[in-house]
């Protein structure tokens, strides 16, 4: 069968936007506050405490907003799926309210900040959508609207709907005040503003150790020492746990996106997230002529074909509309909590009051990032935010209730069933793919034989807690289906919690030699 193209394989904000080169960190550096991680919650919080005369370095293991805030769908809406009817029967009204409130604070920071430091980051005014085509689904929409007007927030419920998409539509719940940009372009200005005012970053520094002492002394994998008296941990699934059970709260999911070429008359005209099962989220990209569209989702390693995702999603392009070109594919990582609301402040209250951290945001970074970055300011800056009990990471929700079990039984079973599998005895994968096995000593190995045909041999127990590690045929790479880190099909790891390379080796002529990362 012929293989269809789907694309460039990254994402397509990438294409108007320049690589960073911040210098790495090359000697031992004292400061007041130590930012670790450069995406949406590191930077937006580096620009926001920069005139508050504190000397801060943000530390980046890569390089900054390459990660989740460059793979986005980077929509700004405060319709996280059917939250607010959800809040007001796990939670109260009053902290539905203030879901609200945080999340709308956030989206008109972003918009107020474009303005006042004059970025073009392709900023549209957009009404967002949840939608559903199962007759069943509409009462769950009813539900919603419901929740909206309890809370005082205005949507409209909209049943006459063919023109929206070119699917079979019952109910659209249409709320008005969102966006979409581009987020790398946003968030590259901000970091440019937070050095202007003597603000440091460091790329291609990664904190390997964190030692809590009389504030904290941060090692980097080059061996640098940074004294900090503050450290926020914003690397979205947290490097540091700090008994702060974070691997009991954190679900991670993988989630595709493409872009297609569209006619300007097949345009969507808003954002759009179905409630339905596949879930599928659409945004228009006016100024590229394309549709972005996003869905897929599953648990980081529970999906061994996920090539098959990118073929779903031409086929959505094609179905609704109307195109075959498609110019970007990639996907990316989120972790869900609980209680499907963001953990941000200290990292354990009881513990240190100076380590802080944010996570969890349920797939809208945009907006949950946003507010992560907000009430971290004011819990750093005045030592009280208006929402820091709403986030509070040790809140009662965010490791109870049946998902939370379910959560860890998966990750036991996990566990269990990666130690025992039977593996395959084949040892000779084919070029550009890879096969599990054990080899002699014992241990389960995943090799990998690349296009020149070397063969790569990891151990396959992750670092961070020693789940079993599974193979991504989509991404090449062998993922953690326990807390989601991912590592290269060499074992250089791409994504944490874990900041350590697998043990891996590479077959030479004779023999099986140990592979240095
Ligand atoms: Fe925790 Fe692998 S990421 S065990």
């Amino acid at each position: 069968m012929k293989k269809r193209s789907i694309g460039e394989d990254k994402p397509i904000y990438l294409e108007d936007t320049s690589k960073t080169h911040y210098p790495s960190l090359e000697k031992d550096l004292e400061v007041d506050i130590a930012i670790v991680g450069g995406g949406i919650v590191g930077v937006t919080l580096a620009y926001l405490l920069k005139e508050s005369n504190k000397n801060i370095a943000l530390l980046e293991a890569e390089r900054i907003v390459m990660g989740m805030s460059l793979k986005t769908t980077a929509k700004l809406t405060l319709q996280h799926n059917l939250i607010y009817n959800e809040l007001l029967h796990t939670k109260s009204p009053g902290k539905a309210k203030e879901y609200a409130e945080a999340n709308l604070r956030a989206i008109k920071f972003v918009k107020n900040t474009i303005d006042i430091e004059k970025i073009e980051c392709d900023l549209r005014e957009v009404a967002s959508y949840l939608y559903t085509i199962n007759e069943d689904s509409i009462r769950k929409l009813e539900d919603e609207e419901k929740a909206y007007r309890r809370l005082g927030l205005q949507a409209t419920l909209e049943t006459n709907v063919e023109d929206l998409l070119s699917l079979p539509i019952k109910a659209a719940l249409k709320w008005v005040g969102g966006s979409v940009f581009n987020a790398r372009k946003y968030l590259l200005k901000l970091a440019e503003r937070f050095i202007d005012e003597g603000g440091k970053i460091y790329e291609q520094t990664r904190v390997k150790r964190i030692e809590e002492v009389e504030g904290f002394y941060l090692e980097t994998e080059q061996g640098k020492k940074v004294y900090a008296k503050k450290i926020v941990i914003a690397s979205h699934y947290p490097m540091y746990d700090g008994m702060g059970f974070y691997f009991t709260k954190l679900n991670p999911q993988r989630v595709y996106a493409i872009t297609a070429k569209v006619n300007p008359g097949d345009m969507p005209q808003g954002a759009f997230i179905s409630i339905d099962q596949p879930t599928w989220s659409i945004r228009p990209m006016y100024e590229k002529n394309v549709v972005l569209i996003a869905g897929g989702h599953h648990r980081v390693g529970d999906d061994l074909n996920e090539s098959r995702h990118y073929e779903e999603l031409k086929q959505f392009a094609q179905d609704v509309f109307k195109t075959k070109e498609i110019t970007h594919h990639w996907s990316t990582q989120d972790y869900d909590t609980p209680d499907h609301m963001p953990l941000i402040g200290f990292l354990n209250s009881s513990r240190n009051q100076d380590i802080y951290v944010a996570t969890g945001f349920n797939k809208w970074g945009m907006s949950g990032g946003t507010n992560a970055a907000l009430v971290l300011k004011e819990m750093i800056t005045t030592g009280h935010s208006p929402y820091q009990d709403l986030f509070n990471p040790l809140r009662i929700g965010s490791y109870t209730g049946s998902e939370f079990i379910k959560h860890n039984i998966d990750v036991a079973k996990n566990y269990l069933k990666g130690k025992l599998k039977s593996v395959p005895k084949d040892l000779h994968p084919n070029k550009g793919e890879a096969v599990v096995t054990r080899l002699e000593d014992g241990n389960t190995y995943g090799i990998y034989v690349d296009e020149e045909s070397t063969a790569y041999i990891v151990d396959l127990t992750c670092p961070h807690m020693g789940c079993e590690l599974r193979w991504n045929s989509a991404e090449k790479s062998w993922d953690c289906p326990c807390h989601g880190s991912r590592y290269a099909f060499n074992g250089e790891v791409l994504e944490g919690p874990s900041t350590y390379n697998l043990h891996s080796y590479k077959e030479g002529k004779n023999e099986i030699h140990p592979n240095v990362l």
